[in-house]
């Protein structure tokens, strides 16, 4: 057999052996669909979302996020990385900022969920939105619910004296300062870049000049 011959059969082997592959792995998944793969469950789940009493069955592993956008269809809040890294999904429950896609709706019976649609309304926007419209703290807007349900809960965490990783002495009251809300706000990423408006914005509401 000459080499050129041999190199020909030995190629071919490969492209067998490697359809073959493909092939199971192609099935794997559906092999997976079949037998052997749990039912969801379903659990009934009551939250108080912008004031109103809302009950859902949902699936177990439903995140808070998608209950709200797909459940509720409150659409403000968003989906960025669904990996709790771009605050995009932050909301307020029972008065403290979280990530919505981190969280499983069921973890939250009974509790009192402000989203971006519940701060404010066009006609009668929440204070924290208003600044944000007059500060331009927003250009494509796709972070800024993100960014003012966290704004909003951040005045009240330094109200209540919580400190942050830049709070010089943690057994004083923390100031309104620019560095601080960098800090408090370095959650919400904007990929405009809009955070020196942003901050601006915060900074009027908290009654202070940037
Ligand atoms: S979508 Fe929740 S942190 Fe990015
Ligand atoms: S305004 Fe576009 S990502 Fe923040």
């Amino acid at each position: 057999m000459s080499a050129a011959h041999e190199f020909e059969v030995s190629r071919r082997g490969v492209l067998v052996v490697g359809a073959s592959a493909a092939a199971a792995a192609a099935a794997a998944p559906a092999a997976a669909q079949g037998q052997g793969a749990e039912p969801p469950v379903i659990a009934k789940v009551s939250l108080e979302v912008n004031g109103k009493r809302r009950a859902l069955e949902l699936d177990t592993r439903t995140t808070l996020l998608d209950a709200l956008r797909e459940h509720l269809h409150l659409t403000g809040s968003k989906k960025g990385c669904d990996h709790g890294q771009c605050g995009a999904c932050t909301v307020i429950v029972d008065g403290r900022r979280i990530n919505a896609c981190l969280t499983l709706a069921v973890m939250h019976e009974g509790a009192k969920v402000t989203t971006i649609e519940g701060l404010g309304q066009p006609g009668a926007l929440h204070p924290m939105q208003a600044a944000f419209v007059k500060h331009d703290g927003f250009q494509c807007g796709y972070c800024t619910p993100g960014q003012i349900c966290s704004a909003v809960a951040v005045l009240n965490e330094i109200k209540a004296g919580v400190p942050s990783h830049v709070s010089g002495d943690i057994t004083a009251a923390p100031q309104v300062s620019v560095d601080e809300l960098r800090e408090r706000m370095s959650g919400n990423i904007c990929r405009c870049g809009a955070y020196s408006n942003i901050v601006e914005a915060i900074t009027e509401v908290a009654g202070r000049t940037a």
